[in-house]
């Protein structure tokens, strides 16, 4: 059967896009030439994050298989994919310019007609802060961050916060990779005990590192890489996975490492841009609103800041680099596994 010719305006289903701005102050009889582009600039912003969205699934997707070797398409897929969500981000970051060429007096000219609407309602923004693995305990706002939502968003985003986020996913990853398995060390160890040899190597040479107002790093070097049973319980990262995250940032020039070292390396762009789009936002709503309460009924600036502070999602990848040594310093590695890591065996 012959496929119909595919018309532009259908396909990108124009007439309903373009026929979706409905100005509250149109419908009142008020003249407010700015609410057009107020209106514009939050569909695009949803659209943006629907494609987020998108290849966060596919990333998720991916992760969910039992194995996916360090150097596979997969995985570069996955790197790929969340490269380009960190792009997405930081046009979405820059384009905070836009809305700021309104004036506080020209959103004034239609702001109350939006109450309780606000941005506080997007159900897309706060699906994807669960699904690249922000807990509903981590929440700032936990009393109310769905409080002026209907009930069907609600179960939206529920059921979001129920799904195995990237975080958790990448989380399991980590814990598979088998580097401190006895196959890799000549050296014999006790499997049971969680000191492996060579964590025990590598604790010298950072403590070696350390300047002397640095030294009460030990304590959490021990903490974290050394025994199990001191390991922080509030830490989502397990033991296992926190050491391999580290491994991974160490020898991370390995060709079997780099692809590994880069996915880490994006989720952390990931949180960092997140974190200058909040940051963006908060300080135009302060130019625009200065004090005043959201329209969504938060205390506006102050609930800003506060989810801006606390909604880090990959901060323990990125507290990781305070255990990091130069690189003339490293251990040298076992034969077996140096050579699993070139790729060569
Ligand atoms: C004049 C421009 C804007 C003002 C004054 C403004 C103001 C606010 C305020 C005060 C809040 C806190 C919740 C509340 O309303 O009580 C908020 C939340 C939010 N706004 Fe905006 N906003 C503006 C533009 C935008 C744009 C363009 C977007 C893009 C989608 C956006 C997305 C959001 C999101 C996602 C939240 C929830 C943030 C969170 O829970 O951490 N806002 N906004």
């Amino acid at each position: 059967m012959e496929q119909k010719p595919v018309y532009y305006s259908e396909y990108l289903q124009l007439d309903k896009i373009l026929n979706a701005q409905e100005p509250e102050s149109t419908k009142a009889g008020i003249r407010a030439d700015d609410e057009m582009l107020f209106i514009i600039i939050h569909q695009s912003y949803e659209l943006w994050f629907k494609q987020i969205i998108h290849e966060v699934n596919i990333a998720r997707e991916v992760f969910s298989k039992p194995q996916i070797p360090d150097n596979s398409p997969e995985l570069m897929n996955v790197v790929h994919r969340l490269r380009r969500v960190g792009l997405i981000l930081q046009m979405l970051v820059e384009k905070m310019d836009i809305i700021e060429s309104m004036t506080p007096l020209d959103f004034l000219d239609f702001r109350d007609l939006l109450r309780p609407a606000s941005g506080f309602q997007s159900i897309q923004f706060k699906q994807l802060e669960a699904l690249l693995g922000l807990k509903f305990e981590q929440r700032h706002g936990q009393n109310y961050y769905t409080s002026q939502l209907n009930k069907e968003d609600i179960d939206r985003v529920k059921n979001s916060e129920k799904e195995v986020s990237l975080l958790e996913l990448v989380i399991n990853w980590l814990e598979r990779m088998p580097f401190f398995d006895h196959a890799s060390w000549a050296q014999e160890f006790d499997k049971h005990n969680s000191d492996h040899p060579f964590w025990q190597q590598y604790r010298e040479v950072y403590f070696a590192t350390l300047q002397p107002d640095e030294r009460q790093n030990d304590v959490g070097f021990n903490m974290l890489f050394m025994n199990n049973q001191d390991y922080p319980a509030e830490r989502r990262l397990s033991p296992e996975a926190n050491r391999h995250a580290l491994f991974i940032m160490l020898y991370r020039d390995y060709p079997l490492l780099q692809l590994p070292y880069q996915l880490i390396s994006t989720l952390l762009d990931i949180d960092s841009l997140m974190g200058q789009w909040r940051s963006r936002h908060l300080a135009m709503v302060k130019r625009m609103i200065g004090s005043r309460t959201g329209t969504g009924g938060s205390t506006g600036a102050g609930y800003l800041k506060s989810a801006m502070d606390s909604h880090f999602i990959y901060k323990e990848f990125a507290e990781l680099t305070s255990y990091l040594v130069q690189r003339n310093k490293l251990p040298k590695l076992d034969d077996s596994l140096e050579q699993k890591l070139m790729f060569s065996s």
